[in-house]
């Protein structure tokens, strides 16, 4: 990050103490003139602790880090993934168009729509009953495998999109290598209506590859052997493994190593997605992605969506210190956007080296939480209001509802509405006596308001605007991670624990081996082992 204008900006936050009431009261035009549209949604930034000069100073960081020519370099496919060495091209995925990118030698909008039509075709099959089980019966059942990007994107979008599936085709979602994931799961399906997907990019990942074996010992239990080909298949950038694991490779569908796993929901991930809400959709879906895609390519700084969000991130954890943010959707069929978000941003953006190796001397990726309002204001929303940390929010609603239920809507957009109002403003201690409130109270019910919060608006939720939603977030987390100056696309720090746990699995399972960790890791492992001992 150019520490100088970083140094100017600090000095901008401490010289003039921005306070929300007076940035409104002394400019009326000021929401109209900081909202946004783009893709089907409307961001509204007005809440947020800026002025002039401080988005000046904000749009200054962007353009020392060559956002502008660092967004071509992904989208034409250079490899800026530099500690794999590779491209990082997810916006491939959701192009319309169909030939002319040729990166490492393939023409990677002609493979994409290869796969896409491949997995349309399938699903047609699956959906219209011309694909059946082993005994004959039509599936009924599909059972994602996967974990982190090869589970987080599926499960997230189907939930969000549960009124655009097929209610007869339900959809599990198995990550946890604990067996209580995929027992509970297969309690719930029947072996001959069951397909499995095992998603995974590497097919080599520990909890998937388990998950997965249970699923076919299970399934072999129940129909034998050669149900196997009828019913599972695999989604992987690994077609020896795959083979190995005994999937026909024709019910492979592949990706390719320039999809970065949480970034893969449009790629052949997003099978179990395709099942669901079937090939139209998929395609509105794919749509919304591209919508905002070109957005972020193309708009200025000033007004491009992904760019604002992002420095508006920057300003907070940089210029004020806040270590996190919230992502509050006001939409219950949002549920696990939070989760996947988490995954998106804190995979991408908890580094701490810069992309020349040397450590970062400011703070990089927030920690991310959320959950559906109105839940969370019967939760945590107190301490975002009155207590002493600042915690920016993004308040996701919708103009409509799925389900329109007498006043359910009218009464869930009200708090949504309300909140960043009452976040913004507060209510101040005269404000309290006048409505009676004993003095003594008046410290406790006083809310001294300018939490910032960002308001991000779309008609419905629709395949269409949630493609664009993830878009939205993704380019907001790529612009972060340039300004930052790290590489969001490795993950090197899931390695650590990845390899001490393979360790760890053989002392588990043979314990005559003797153990060499510190004193607190060898003592838990001792009273594991001793539990494993004792019979009731
Ligand atoms: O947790 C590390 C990670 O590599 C993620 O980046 C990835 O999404 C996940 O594991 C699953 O990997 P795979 O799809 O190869 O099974």
């Amino acid at each position: 990050m150019d520490t100088d204008t970083a140094e100017q900006l600090e000095g901008q936050i401490e010289s003039h103490d921005l306070k929300l009431k007076e940035l409104f009261a002394t400019d009326p035009g000021r929401a109209a003139k900081m909202t946004v549209s783009a893709a089907g949604w409307t961001l509204d930034y007005s809440k947020n602790l800026l002025d002039t000069q401080t988005l000046t100073l904000l749009l200054k960081l962007a353009e020392k880090a060559n956002l502008k020519t660092e967004i071509e370099n992904m989208f034409t496919g250079k490899h800026i993934n530099q500690t794999e060495n590779r491209a990082v091209l997810h916006t491939a995925l959701r192009s319309s168009k169909t030939t002319g990118l040729i990166v490492d030698g393939q023409d990677v909008y002609a493979d994409v729509h290869t796969v896409l039509n491949k997995m349309y075709a399938f699903a047609t099959r699956i959906r219209t009953g011309e694909w059946l089980g082993y005994t004959g019966k039509r599936i009924k059942y599909v059972v994602n495998i996967g974990i982190g990007g090869s589970d987080l994107g599926p499960a997230m979008a189907y939930q969000a999109l549960l009124p655009y599936s097929k209610r007869t085709l339900k959809c599990f979602f198995v990550s946890n290598v604990d067996a209580t994931h995929i027992a509970e799961t297969l309690l719930q399906v029947k072996a001959d209506q069951t397909l499995f997907i095992i998603a995974s990019k590497t097919f080599t990942t520990q909890e998937t590859m388990t998950n997965a074996q249970t699923a076919r010992a299970w399934l072999v239990s129940k129909l034998g052997e050669a149900a196997v080909a009828k019913h599972f298949v695999a989604v992987s950038t690994n077609a020896s493994k795959v083979a190995e694991f005994g999937i026909n490779p024709d019910n492979m569908f592949v990706f390719w190593d320039w999809v970065g796993g949480r970034y893969s929901l449009p790629s052949a991930i997003g099978l179990s997605l395709v099942l669901a809400i079937g090939p139209r959709n998929f395609k509105r879906f794919l749509s919304g992605y591209e919508a905002m895609d070109k957005h972020f390519r193309t708009a200025p700084f000033k007004r491009n969506m992904p760019v604002l969000m992002a420095l508006i991130g920057i300003l907070y954890s940089n210029g004020y210190g806040a270590d996190t943010y919230a992502v509050l959707p006001y939409d219950q069929y949002l549920v696990r956007f939070p989760a996947y978000l988490q995954q998106l941003d804190m995979e991408s953006n908890g580094k701490s080296v810069t992309r020349d190796g040397q450590p970062v001397e400011y703070m990089t990726g927030p920690i991310v939480w959320g959950e559906p309002g109105t839940n969370g204001q019967h939760a945590f929303y107190q301490l975002i209001h009155q207590g002493t940390r600042l915690i920016p929010a993004d308040f996701i609603g919708f103009c409509k509802s799925h389900n329109p239920i007498g006043d359910h809507h009218a009464k869930l957009m009200a708090n949504f509405f309300a909140q960043t109002e009452a976040l913004a403003f507060g209510k101040t201690a005269d404000q309290c006596r006048a409505e009676g409130t004993p003095e003594t109270l008046i410290p406790f019910k006083t809310f001294v308001g300018n939490h910032p919060t960002n308001t991000l608006l779309a008609n419905e939720l629709t395949p269409k605007t949630l493609g664009a939603l993830i878009a939205l977030y993704e380019h907001k987390v790529f612009t972060q991670g340039i300004i930052w100056n790290i590489f969001s696309f490795d993950q090197w720090g899931v390695e650590l624990g990845k390899v001490l746990a393979g360790k760890i699995l053989k002392e588990l399972n043979n314990t005559s081996l003797p153990l060499h960790h510190d004193s607190s890791t060898n003592a838990l492992i001792m009273r594991y082992r001793a539990a494993q001992q004792i019979v009731d």
